[in-house]
C-alpha cells in the first residue's frame, strides 16, 4: 500500500485565504483590523526566519503586525514591562514571544504575564486549563494544525485509538486534549513508556512529536493508520554540504504502511503560522465580543 500524502502547504493556503476573508468582513463590521505583536529576544537564526514569516503572513491576510526585537541580554523586568505595555494596547489582539528564550529569562513567568485573552500561542495556564476543561479558549497552533489536517482526511475521528508520542505542553498534551474532545481513545506515550513499537502499532492515529529524526519505523505503524509527523529535525550537512529537514517518522518506510501521512517538510509545519493567524482573529473577536 502507498499512503496518501496530507498536503499541509495546500491546507495552510486555504486556511489563510479563509482568515483573510474573515478579516475583511470583521473590518467592515467593526472598522478595526486584528493586530499581532511578535517579540523576538536575541538573534537565533531559526527564530529570525520564523518571526520574519509570521510578520509577512500577518500583513498578507490584512492584519497589522507589530515586531519588537530586543537584545539577547534583555532582563526579565524589561521583557515583562514590554508585555504589560502590549497587554494594555488596544491595537494589539495577539502577543507571541518567540521561544526559545535566552537563559536569563524564565519562559513560564513570561507566558503567565501575557493577558490570556491575547495569548495566541495558547500556552498560558488559563488557556491550557480551559482546553483541559472543554471550555472555549485559545488553542496552541501546532496541535490545532494537526487536528485540521486529520479532519481533512477523516471528518469523524470518534472511537479511533490515537497514540501521541511526546508529552510537551506545546504539542503532546494539547493535542491529546483535542483528540479526546474529538471522541478518540487517547494514549500519551513518552521516553519512559515501555515497548513503544507495540504501543504505536495499536494506533489508528499516530502523532509523533518527540524531535528524534526517523525514530518511528515502518513496522511501528498499523497498516492504514493516519500518521501525523510533528518533528522538524535538521540533519547535519551531507557530503555535498546540503542539510535536510526530516520528521520523527522514517518517511520512506511509513508511507508504505500508513493510510495517510504528513510529509516533512510540507505537512504540519506550514499549518502552524496559518493557525496563529486564525487564533489572532479569534482573539480579536473574543475581546470585542463580535
Ligand atoms: N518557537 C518555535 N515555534 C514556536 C511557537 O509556535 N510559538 C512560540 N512562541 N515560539 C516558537
Amino acid at each position: 500500500m502507498t499512503a496518501s500524502l496530507i498536503d499541509g502547504k495546500a491546507a495552510a493556503e486555504r486556511l489563510r485565504a479563509d482568515v483573510a476573508n474573515d478579516v475583511a468582513n470583521w473590518k467592515a463590521e467593526t472598522g478595526r483590523v486584528p493586530g499581532l505583536a511578535v517579540v523576538l529576544i536575541g538573534n537565533d537564526p531559526a527564530s529570525e526566519i520564523y518571526v520574519g514569516s509570521k510578520a509577512r503572513q500577518t500583513v498578507a491576510v490584512g492584519m497589522r503586525s507589530f515586531e519588537h526585537r530586543l537584545p539577547a541580554e534583555t532582563s526579565q523586568a524589561e521583557l515583562l514591562a514590554l508585555i504589560s505595555q502590549l497587554n494594555a494596547d488596544d491595537a494589539v489582539d495577539g502577543i507571541l514571544v518567540q521561544m526559545p528564550l535566552p537563559p536569563q529569562l524564565d519562559a513560564n513567568l513570561v507566558i503567565e504575564h501575557i493577558d490570556p485573552r491575547k495569548d495566541v500561542d495558547g500556552f498560558h495556564p488559563a488557556n491550557a486549563g480551559r482546553l483541559a476543561s472543554g471550555l472555549p479558549g485559545l488553542v496552541p497552533c501546532t496541535p490545532l494544525g494537526c487536528m485540521l489536517l486529520l479532519q481533512s482526511v477523516r471528518a469523524d475521528l470518534a472511537g479511533l485509538h490515537a497514540v501521541v508520542l511526546g508529552r510537551s505542553n506545546i504539542v503532546g498534551k494539547p493535542i491529546a486534549q483535542l483528540l479526546l474532545k474529538a471522541d478518540c481513545t487517547v494514549t500519551i506515550a513518552h521516553s519512559r513508556s515501555r515497548d513503544l513499537p507495540a504501543l504505536c502499532r495499536e494506533a489508528d492515529i499516530l502523532v509523533a512529536a518527540v524531535g528524534r529524526p526517523g525514530m518511528v519505523r515502518g513496522d511501528w505503524i498499523k497498516p492504514g493508520a493516519l500518521v501525523v509527523d510533528v518533528g522538524i529535525n535538521r540533519l547535519p550537512p551531507d557530503a555535498a554540504g546540503k542539510s535536510r529537514l526530516v520528521g520523527d517518522v522514517a518517511f520512506d518506510e511509513g508511507r508504505n504502511v500508513a493510510g495517510a501521512i504528513t510529509p516533512v517538510p510540507g505537512g504540519v509545519g506550514p499549518m502552524t503560522i496559518a493557525c496563529l493567524l486564525r487564533n489572532t482573529l479569534q482573539a480579536a473577536r473574543m475581546r470585542s465580543g463580535a
